[in-house]
């Protein structure tokens, strides 16, 4: 999709978009690793799929892109983030288990969105509104066990060539 299709969309926060396919887990750490190194900073990574769609596959590579233990990085099960100090920080939210928009603000999200780094957000859609409009979504589904479709939508102008790289990286 080229950027006048894209605003023929109609959707004018979308300021670049990339389609490609994950042929398996290690194909989504890779696009994660890439990601780290191609991210603006700060950056607001905004990750949208249903159970096993690969969001914290995604994050560990996102982790080692930052010269972070990937191993680290689970899911959230008690704490709602979790800090990652490497090369680079990685702050992982995941609202799965939040009762309410705003239990995510008492978190100090706004905070976090401003420091250096890159915040990433497992079940992003659940708290859509308290996100920065400046920011990257991916979503990903699952096509096959193995397969994953992952739609990455830069928000912002300062995405735009995270995206564009990218696509070009993950020929699908
Ligand atoms: N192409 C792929 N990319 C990512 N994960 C894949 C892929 N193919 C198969 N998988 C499997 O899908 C699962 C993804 O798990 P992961 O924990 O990353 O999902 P999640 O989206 O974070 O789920 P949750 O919503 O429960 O947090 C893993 O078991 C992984 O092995
Ligand atoms: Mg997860």
């Amino acid at each position: 999709m080229t950027r006048e299709d894209v605003a023929a969309f109609g959707d004018r926060s979308i300021a670049a978009e990339a389609v490609i396919v994950s042929h398996g887990e290690d194909d989504t750490r890779k696009l994660g690793r890439e990601l780290a190194r191609l991210l603006p900073d700060p950056a607001v990574v905004a990750l949208i799929g249903t159970l096993g769609s690969g969001k914290t596959r995604l994050v560990q590579g996102l982790a080692d892109g930052c010269g972070i233990d990937p191993r680290a990085v689970t899911s959230p099960t008690f704490v709602l983030v979790q800090e990652y100090l490497g090369k680079r920080n990685l702050y992982h939210f995941d609202a799965y288990r939040l009762k309410s928009g705003s239990e995510f603000v008492d978190l100090g999200s706004e905070e976090y969105f401003a420091r250096p780094g890159i915040c990433a957000i497992e079940w992003a859609d659940r708290v859509k509104e308290f996100l920065p409009e400046e920011r990257l979504d991916i979503s990903l589904q699952a096509t096959t066990a193995e397969s994953r479709t992952v739609r990455i939508l830069a928000r912002h102008g300062r995405y735009v060539a995270c995206v564009e790289t990218l696509q070009k990286l993950f020929l699908s």
